[in-house]
């Protein structure tokens, strides 16, 4: 698949979970309705949308239907909005922009931007459990175990308590330390959502477990990446502040190597992740394309 197909297959994935999700999230009424806009500002009209391809793609390898994929994807979106918005969080990130707009806090209030964290997250799993996302309940139990691993203490809320103490220890976290914080904060909502798909598809385990492993690469590479482009990116592009994390300290894969040894690492890891993917052959040819647009990107 060549870069313009990549990008063709992206942006109408991305219209499809534009479309999901606006139908999905609730409408704002009554005096709760700032609630609801808060979570559709935080959801709706921005974002590369990488997990929800990644759910699409990785369905789509197992004919999955689309209806159900979409659901699930729009989950998983829902969950890494979420993680955003916490993120921004004065108590956390301190950041005034985000995917090119001014941040919920910002936007609406820091009290607004809790509860349209807390009910997106909710929400996702309100979306995997209706009988829509699949016919067999077992099915839909392991999505939301599966989301519910990747995101919780074991996984991206986990990592972001230990992304606080990379800023803390500074220049005292070591790569194996900041490699485990990755995998939790970023990868393992990544794999998730890769992993969905296999779900969905009631994959067999040699399918499931390579498509584990390739979205693990993808996922540390990924998190490798958005800390390079803090050093390099240009806010124009990346629609958010930059040098943030070394005007923090914060210990990265950057900081410790530096951005060539980081850059070959994270090439290094593409190569492996496309390895995986020769079970699939011309089907994972979107996500191999995704693979390496995961280290090119310039936002
Ligand atoms: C940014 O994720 C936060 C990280 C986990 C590094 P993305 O780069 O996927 O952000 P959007 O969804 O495209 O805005
Ligand atoms: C965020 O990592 C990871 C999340 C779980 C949201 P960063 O703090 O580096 O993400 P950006 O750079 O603000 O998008
Ligand atoms: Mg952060
Ligand atoms: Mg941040
Ligand atoms: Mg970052």
């Amino acid at each position: 698949m060549t870069t313009n197909d990549l990008a063709t297959a992206m942006k109408l994935a991305a219209d499809d979970i534009e479309r999901t999700l606006e139908r999905l999230l609730p409408p704002p009424v009554g005096p709760e309705a700032r609630l609801a806009e808060a979570m559709r500002y935080a959801t709706l009209g921005g974002g590369k949308r990488l997990r929800p391809f990644l759910t699409l793609e990785t369905a789509g390898i197992f004919d999955v239907k689309r209806g159900c994929a979409l659901r699930a994807a729009a989950a998983v979106e829902c969950v890494h909005c979420y993680s955003l918005v916490h993120d921004d969080l004065p108590a956390m990130d301190d950041d005034d922009l985000r995917r090119g707009k001014p941040t919920v806090h910002k936007a609406f209030d820091e009290a607004t931007a809790v509860l349209a964290g807390d009910a997106l997250l909710t929400y996702a799993f309100e979306i995997l459990s209706g009988s829509e996302t699949h016919d067999d309940p077992r099915v839909r139990l392991e999505l939301v175990a599966i989301l519910a691993q990747a995101s919780g203490p074991h996984g991206m809320v986990g990592g972001q308590m230990a992304d606080l103490a990379a800023e803390a220890a500074g220049e005292d976290y070591d790569l194996g330390q900041v490699t485990r914080m990755q995998k939790m904060k970023t990868g393992a909502l990544i794999q998730a959502a890769a992993e969905a798909g296999a779900v969905l598809g009631r994959a067999s385990p040699e399918a499931r477990a390579a498509l584990r492993a390739y979205a693990h690469d993808v996922g540390l590479a990924f998190q490798i990446a958005d800390d390079l482009l803090d050093v390099e990116g240009r806010i124009e592009e990346t629609g958010k502040a930059v040098a943030k994390d070394a005007d923090r300290g914060k210990a990265t894969f950057v900081s410790i190597v530096g951005v060539e040894r980081a850059r070959a690492q994270s090439a290094r890891l593409i190569d492996q992740a496309i390895g995986h993917l020769a079970l699939f052959g011309e089907r994972a040819s979107g996500l191999a394309a995704l693979a390496r647009f995961v280290i090119e990107r310039k936002s």
